[in-house]
């Protein structure tokens, strides 16, 4: 995830351009850049590095004269974070300066034919595939060079571009990625999201897919794909700074919550393709995969709860065995691996210390590393033999909640595509598994529909001083992540077990209203769950079952309180329990005013040991 500003007017740009880019920080922040036309061509202005880097450079603006610019704020996904890298992307012969937001998905198969055309390019990004396109496509009509390009461009976009021959106007055109446009008096912009363009005006429009803006100072017209004209309906925003920076959301965590599904989709779209699997520029052939002869998943915290369902999926499909080892133990344990170990690195912010030294230990070892990471460049991805990214944008929030989904969406790619590369799965079964997928994002957005009853239970039990998790199989797996939700940000004390272990001791510490929270999504164990929630409502537990949707009538039999989700293949069913879990959190700890995006003792990277 991006940020990106525009700004054409009477006033100087690049101030403007600054200050919303830092109202959109949030959205990225490994590089910056601006672009304005001072009066003979495109300046651009861009450098690795926080905001905070570039302001400098620009001295608050003021070393960069023009009434008409572009500004970004990066989230790097395709191209490590650099000056180069950075945007604006321009097109080789300084035409077309090009901020981007979103995956550009075929940007590889548009750059060879660009490049078998003899046009240079200097990055690694997709987006400068756009900036060149628009170059090679300009005949003199900049709206119809847009139309051309976004006809060929597959995937996520929301582009800001200014034109050297055209110095009057600002462009942009969104598809899947926000953009809005903010009118004023004799001014008007671009931006991502709202808190850029709060400070000057409240009167927006939001763009639709394939819509395009072109602004002049005193107006601003729309196109649709077909470069018609379009009236757009203008609204006013309610919203105080403060709340827009969080989408409206009250804290980060609820809205990376509801951002799973457009975080899934993203992560997952982009590597299906034909019905297959397709996994960027990992470089695991069939060969490579039937030597594998054990797979580790090491990680910490939440990433570590990601490897525990990723055992389930894995020795389901592969039949491969598989440890999965918290860092901070498997870097001192003298781990037993080779050549052909598969370790998988799994860390969101890929600065985790433990979780390195992990990294470093297995490659001492003769291992290959696989690292699944959400900041791209990190210090993990840049230390591994292969990288794939969970493409869920800054996750702001201490608590995890769409790097564990996305790192999950990985975690399933990883092991299909490592079966379809074995081919020992049926066509129709590996066809199943990859429709399930698919169909994630949709699910996860039918979990996220009914906040209001796990708001309401919450309600009933933010005060309570234990509350246990229990499940079997990968809703044991989800159980975990759900207790760490839990204490690390409403600080109730609270255990995660599977149900088979209760009367091995953790049944003696209930009594009568201790609350119990009983994942019990996966069907072929479904009753021995339903004689563990008998067991602790003979002790006096109140029961919050969670199921799927076809077994709410049973779990209503036996369960004091119920949520269901929809059905999905066995090992993705964390995807979708996790989400009443996560929101069943994020309320406790409201309920109980705890500051819910920066939990007492914690940080977001534990970058130490
Ligand atoms: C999760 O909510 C916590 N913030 C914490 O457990 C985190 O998952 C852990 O520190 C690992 O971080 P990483 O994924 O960035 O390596």
């Amino acid at each position: 995830m991006c940020g990106i500003v525009g700004y054409i007017g009477e006033e100087q740009a690049a101030p403007f351009l600054l200050g919303g880019l830092q109202k959109l920080e949030y959205r990225g922040y490994d590089s910056a850049g601006v672009a304005v036309y001072n009066g003979t061509g495109l300046h651009v202005v861009k450098s690795k590095g926080r905001l905070s880097v570039l302001d400098g450079i620009l001295q608050g603006g003021r070393a960069l004269p023009g009434v008409v610019g572009i500004g970004h704020t990066r989230w790097a996904t395709h191209g490590a974070p650099s000056d180069v890298n950075s945007h604006p992307q321009v097109s080789d012969g300084g035409m077309f300066a090009v901020v981007h937001n979103g995956i550009i998905e075929n940007y590889l198969q548009l750059k060879n034919h660009l490049l078998r055309r003899g046009v240079e390019f200097v990055s690694d990004t997709d987006t400068e595939v756009v900036a060149q396109m628009l170059e090679y496509y300009y005949k003199g009509d900049v709206l119809e060079a847009i139309g051309q390009v976004t006809d060929r461009v597959e995937g996520s976009y929301a582009l800001g571009i200014i034109c050297a021959d055209c110095p009057e106007k600002v462009f942009a055109v969104r598809k899947d990625s926000p953009l809005i446009v903010g009118l004023g008096h004799g001014e008007n912009f671009i931006a991502s999201d709202i808190p850029a363009i709060l400070s000057k005006t409240r009167d927006i429009c939001r763009l639709r897919d394939r819509e395009i803006a072109v602004l002049e100072k005193d107006t601003a017209r729309f196109f649709n794909a077909d470069r018609e004209p379009i009236e757009k309906e203008p609204e006013r925003v309610q919203w105080d700074i403060s709340a827009a920076e969080k989408g409206g959301f009250e804290h980060f965590m609820m809205k990376e919550i509801c951002e799973q599904p457009e975080a899934l989709r993203k992560t997952i779209s982009p590597r299906i393709r034909d019905g297959r699997i397709v996994l960027d520029d990992v470089e695991l052939t069939a060969e490579q995969v039937r030597r594998i002869s054990k797979v580790f998943i090491v990680a910490c915290g939440t990433s570590y709860h990601v490897g525990v369902v990723a055992k389930y999926a894995f020795e389901k499909l592969l039949r491969v065995p598989m440890e999965v080892d918290v860092a901070s133990e498997f870097r001192y344990r003298d781990p037993i691996l080779d050549e052909d170990t598969l370790v998988i690195i799994i860390s969101q912010s890929g600065e985790t210390a433990d979780t390195l030294a992990a990294l470093r230990e297995a490659k001492k070892r003769g291992a290959r590393v696989l690292s699944i990471v959400n900041v791209v460049g990190s210090t993990i991805a840049s230390e591994s033999d292969d990288v794939l990214y969970t493409w869920a944008g800054p996750e702001i929030a201490v608590a995890s909640t769409k790097a564990y989904s996305t790192q999950l969406a990985v975690i399933y790619l990883v092991a299909l595509y490592m079966a379809q590369e074995l081919g020992h799965t049926p066509p129709a079964e590996m066809a199943a598994y990859i429709e399930d997928l698919q169909r994630l994002p949709d699910l996860a957005s039918a979990s996220l529909a009914d906040k209001e009853t796990i708001q309401y239970f919450a309600s009933k039990y933010f005060n309570a001083k234990d509350i246990y998790f229990i499940g079997r199989n990968v809703d044991y797996a989800a159980s975990l992540e759900a207790s760490l939700k839990l204490k690390e940000i409403s600080y109730i004390h609270s255990e995660a077990y599977t149900g088979g272990e209760l009367k091995h001791g953790p049944i003696s510490l209930l009594e009568d209203g201790t609350l119990v929270v009983a994942a019990c999504t996966y069907g072929r164990l479904f009753d021995k769950m339903m004689s563990n929630v008998r067991e602790v409502k003979a002790r006096g537990a109140v029961v919050l079952g969670i199921t799927t949707r076809d077994r709410e009538e049973s779990l209503k039999q036996e369960t004091d309180y119920q949520f269901c989700i929809p059905k999905i293949t066995d090992f993705m069913l964390p995807s979708l329990s996790i989400i009443p879990l996560q929101l069943f959190a994020y309320y406790v700890a409201s309920m109980k005013g705890c500051d819910i995006d920066k939990p007492r003792n914690l940080a977001k990277s534990v970058t130490v040991e």
